[in-house]
């Protein structure tokens, strides 16, 4: 199996890297400066939290910007939230407390918020269309800024929410929150299951293929979809069709038939199959999600993943609604999409190559 970012595990990491002054993963060492031995922090090329290591949690943020701010009067106030998020986050990342918590912030905007500010959009910046089988919750859709924040703990990430939104004033205004946790695992140092009992994100782009298909430039694409998950029904089915509807044991994470690593080994019918990037020539996307539970109705799959066109999730999608077995499980409920801003440096603020 292709592993990445959740390859070395947390753990295996830390053991390897005790005796390396190391923490980072292969998909970050290069890349993403700001992530050393005392965890990520905030200040670097690219944003954190993007081939960082996924952590225990997450809270994802939504924010509007004030519908009376437009064009020049509307990009110099965010500029100004821009800024002074910047600052507050480059003074908590950077601290000691943060990195332990392993907190990240990673801030994007939304495919509406350009036009609204009369700037040139990001050239792959486009609403997602509406799928097959999507029942979409408006009040859990879109937003001009979006914020993912991801730590080992949701005290720390609450502590940052908190900070951002008295920093937005009143030129980003709330929209919209959803926070994810990742299941424990019962070993405690496998690949996280998804709340169907499968290892999720194990199958991600090595570092090569990083640079290829999730990075452009220093920037890249969030898709977020919020998929409420049929936990009951999945669960009544027997184990063998679980595997058969997912393409891989439920076990091991391997191949359901037991047979070779290898796509066309799942049932024709599986998500497996229907994801297979071959299908797309080959191009990826890095797979970062989480488990969210809003009550004992309402829980699934907080699916977060970053590529450098979302246009490839697209297709995915499409797939899926056609042929996957699992989407007759899964309801979409939320989506957004978002360009993720190049990273921070003193002196050069997030949305500073947006906004110059
Ligand atoms: C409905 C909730 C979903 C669940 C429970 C789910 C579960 C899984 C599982 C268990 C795997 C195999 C383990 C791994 O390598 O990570 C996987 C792989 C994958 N999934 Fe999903 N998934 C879901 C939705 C989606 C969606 C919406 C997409 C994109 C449209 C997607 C794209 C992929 C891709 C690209 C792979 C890796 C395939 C490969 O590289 O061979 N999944 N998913």
């Amino acid at each position: 199996m292709n592993v990445v970012s959740e390859a070395p595990t947390r753990r295996r990491v830390l053991i390897a890297g005790a005796g390396l002054g190391l923490s980072v993963t292969a998909c970050a060492r290069d890349v993403d400066p700001s992530e050393d031995a005392r965890g990520p922090g905030f200040h670097g090329l690219r944003q954190a939290g993007v081939t960082t290591p996924r952590q225990a949690t997450v809270l994802l943020l939504a924010y509007d910007l004030d519908p009376g701010l437009r064009g020049a009067a509307g990009a110099r106030a965010l500029k100004a939230v821009l800024g002074s998020w910047t600052d507050a986050l480059a003074e908590t990342l950077e601290s000691d407390g943060s990195r332990a918590a392993r907190l990240t912030a990673t801030v994007g905007i939304g495919p509406a918020l350009p036009a609204a500010l009369g700037l040139r959009a990001p050239a792959a910046l486009r609403e997602l269309p509406v799928f097959t089988g999507d029942r979409l919750d408006p009040e859990r859709c879109g937003g001009d800024v979006l914020v993912q924040l991801c730590a080992d703990t949701a005290d720390a990430t609450e502590a940052v929410a908190e900070t951002l939104t008295r920093l937005a004033g009143e030129t980003l205004v709330p929209r919209g929150r959803q926070d994810g946790f990742l299941p424990p695992s019962p070993d405690g140092d496998s690949t996280p299951r998804d709340l169907l009992g499968f290892e999720d994100g194990a199958a991600n782009p090595t570092p090569e293929e990083c640079e290829r298909w999730v990075w452009s430039g220093n920037a890249t694409y969030l898709v977020v979809r919020r998929i409420h998950l049929r936990l009951e029904d999945f669960a009544r089915l027997a184990v063998r069709r679980q595997e058969e509807i997912i393409g891989r044991s439920r076990s091991t994470g391997g191949p359901s038939a037991g047979g070779p690593e290898d796509a066309d080994a799942a049932p024709p019918r599986s998500h497996l199959r229907a994801v297979d990037p071959r299908l797309d020539s080959g191009a990826r996307m890095l797979r970062r999600g989480y488990s969210y539970a809003d009550g004992p109705a309402d829980q699934g799959q907080l699916f977060l993943a970053f590529m450098r066109d979302p246009a490839l999730f697209v297709r995915v999608q499409r797939r899926m609604a056609a042929q996957d077995e699992l989407s007759g499980f899964a309801e979409a409920r939320g989506s957004a999409v978002a360009y993720v801003l190049p990273g921070a440096r003193p002196g050069r603020p997030l949305g500073a190559d947006l906004l110059t």
